[in-house]
Parts: structure tokens; sequence; C-alpha cells
């Protein structure tokens, strides 16, 4: 069954995101967050990508009108029910995410696909926590959505051929690279990209050279868009902190435990670009310069 509508739950940094490329892509998409500030944050986010595209020319005015049309923000849970799909970007929390899938469940129609964006939760732990296993999946969007190409696509042990094919093919039709995954933690990209971000603060620990020039290195050298320590500002230190504690947690090996400086940063609350500090000084923003942690 091909999905025609999409609802997306949350629409913070990945929601809005996710929102955004469904309706570009087509698709008459619902957003729900919890309050109506939180809502418009999202949208006017959305509105404001939508803005930069139309200025640099590689969205028409029309396109833009029409995407924003498409588009349907909401704060109440009961208008996620007529869509195909439903793609949870809400906090990262287990508690939080099972019981907004334990609401939603009896509102939906029984074909409608679960999908929660989480990083690094159990795709499994959260489809058993519904009536609907065998149609649940994950796909893991990448900051910022719009622009990053891929969406991992992730099957559990129970779900069935039909709905992970649909869900693989609506990462398609948004435009992205779709892959496939098992429900392993941290699916593919995040159990590669955990460790050598790691490994990148450990670096720093160790003095083996200064933070622009490990940054500039992989930048020169490998031809990484941004160093991991810019990165690990762009993603946020509290994000991959918690990242890591729960894949240290499932694997217990050392390449994924988070180093002490990383948990010192998130206990200053320097969590990187939005906070204004991380590995970097974003008083300016335009140049942004390296911190002295060690
Ligand atoms: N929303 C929409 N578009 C954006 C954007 C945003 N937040 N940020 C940048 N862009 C667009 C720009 O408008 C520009 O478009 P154009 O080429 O059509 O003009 C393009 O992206 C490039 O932007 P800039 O010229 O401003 O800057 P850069 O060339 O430095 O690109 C970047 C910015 C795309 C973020 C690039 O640095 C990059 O790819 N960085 C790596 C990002 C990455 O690795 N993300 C994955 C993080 S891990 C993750 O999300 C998993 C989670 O589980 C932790």
């Amino acid at each position: 069954m091909a999905i025609e509508k999409v609802a997306v739950a949350g629409c913070g940094l990945m929601g809005s995101g996710i929102a955004q490329v469904s309706a570009q892509a087509g698709f008459p998409t619902v957003v729900r967050e919890v309050n109506e500030a939180l809502l418009e944050k999202g949208l006017k986010s959305i509105e404001k990508n939508l803005d930069r595209l139309v200025e640099k020319g590689s969205l028409s005015a029309a396109d833009r009108d029409a995407a924003r049309g498409r588009l349907k923000g909401t704060t109440r849970i009961e208008d996620l029910a007529g869509a195909d799909i439903v793609v949870e970007a809400i906090i990262e929390k287990l508690e939080a995410k099972r019981e907004f899938w334990s609401v939603l469940e009896p509102l939906c129609k029984p074909h409608t696909i679960f999908a929660s964006n989480t990083s690094s939760l159990s795709i499994t732990e959260m489809a058993f926590a519904t009536k609907r296993p065998q149609r649940f999946v994950g796909m893991h969007f990448f900051n910022p959505v719009p622009v990053m190409k891929l969406v991992e696509v992730i099957r559990t042990i129970a779900t069935d051929d039909a709905a992970f094919e649909e869900a693989y093919a609506f990462g398609q039709r948004l435009g992205k690279t779709a892959v496939k995954a098992t429900d392993r933690t941290g699916f593919i990209v995040n159990r590669l990209l955990l460790p050598f971000l790691l490994d990148s603060i450990r670096a720093v620990e160790e003095g083996l050279a200064s933070i622009e020039d490990i940054d500039n290195s992989m930048k020169l050298g490998c031809g990484h868009p941004m160093g991991p320590l810019t990165l690990l500002d762009f993603v946020g230190h509290d994000t991959t902190y918690y990242i890591a504690n729960i894949m240290f947690e499932e694997f217990k090996e050392k390449r994924f435990a988070p180093p002490p400086l990383l948990k010192r940063m998130v206990l200053a609350g320097w969590n990187g670009r939005k906070s204004g500090r991380g590995f970097y000084d974003y008083s300016d923003p335009k140049n942004p310069k390296p911190m002295k942690l060690v």
C-alpha cells in the first residue's frame, strides 16, 4: 500500500526538517508539537529554510507556497491519526516515546506504519510497546535534514517485509538515499561515527594537537565537510554524551565510552554551537574561536 499522507511528531530540529522534506516531496503533511510556542518556532524555521531556497534560486516561489500549503501544524495528537506513516522525532527518551505511541496507537488505522527517528534507542523495545510491531520501523535522518542525503531504514526481528519496503520506498520518495539496517544500537552511521568523534576528543585530552589542527587535518586530509570537533559542536555534546552512554552500555567496548572531557563539558553546559560554547566559542558565530580546554 503506497504512502499518501504523512504525519510527523515533533517539530524541533529533526522533526521540522522531516516535515519540510515531506511537504516538498509532495506529501500532505501534519506536524505536531506539544504546545503552540514550540510549534510556531518549528514552523518558522521551515518557512525560513524555504525562503532561503527561493532566495538562492533553487526553489520557485510557487513551489515554496505549494510545499507550505501541504504542511499543517497542530498540537492535537488526534490530527496525526489519518496518516499512512507517522514519523516520530520527539524527545530522545524511551519513556516519552513509549507514552506517545501508546496514546497514538488506538487512533490510527491498522495499516499505518510507525517510524521512529531515534538515533540510539532500541526500535524493538518501542515496537513491542505497541500492538503493531510488524508495522514498526526506524527511519533515522541526519542533521540538517533538508541537506543530508541519507536515511537509515531499520527493521526489527518482527518487522514484516511489506511494511519495511513501504518505509524504504517512502525514504526514496523523500529524495533521500535510503539504506537498510537491522536494529542494532547506533545502526550504521553512529556505529562508525561515534568512535571517531570520541577519539577526536581523546586526541584533545592527550594534547596530540590543537583543536583547529585536528579539525583541519580531517577536513583537508580526508575531505570531511567539517572537522570532528566542529561536528561535535554542531551535533551538541549533550546528544553525543547520551548516545555514547547508550552505545557503551550495549557493547561494553571502550571505543564507545564517553571521554571525561566530554562529560565535563556537558556538566558545564558547554554543549556546542547551540549553547554558545563547546570546542569553539561562538560569541562571534561567523568566526568561532577555539577554546582552551586542557
Ligand atoms: N537547513 C537547511 N539548509 C542548510 C542548513 C540547515 N540547517 N545548513 C546549511 N544548509 C545549506 C545551505 O543553505 C547551503 O545550501 P547551498 O549549497 O544550496 O547554498 C548548503 O547547506 C551548504 O551550507 P553552507 O555553505 O552554509 O555551509 P557548509 O558548506 O559548511 O555546509 C553543512 C553546512 C551542510 C552542515 C556541512 O558542513 C556538513 O555536511 N556537515 C556535516 C554534517 C553532518 O555530518 N551531519 C550528520 C550529523 S550526525 C547526525 O545527525 C546523527 C545523529 O544521530 C547524531
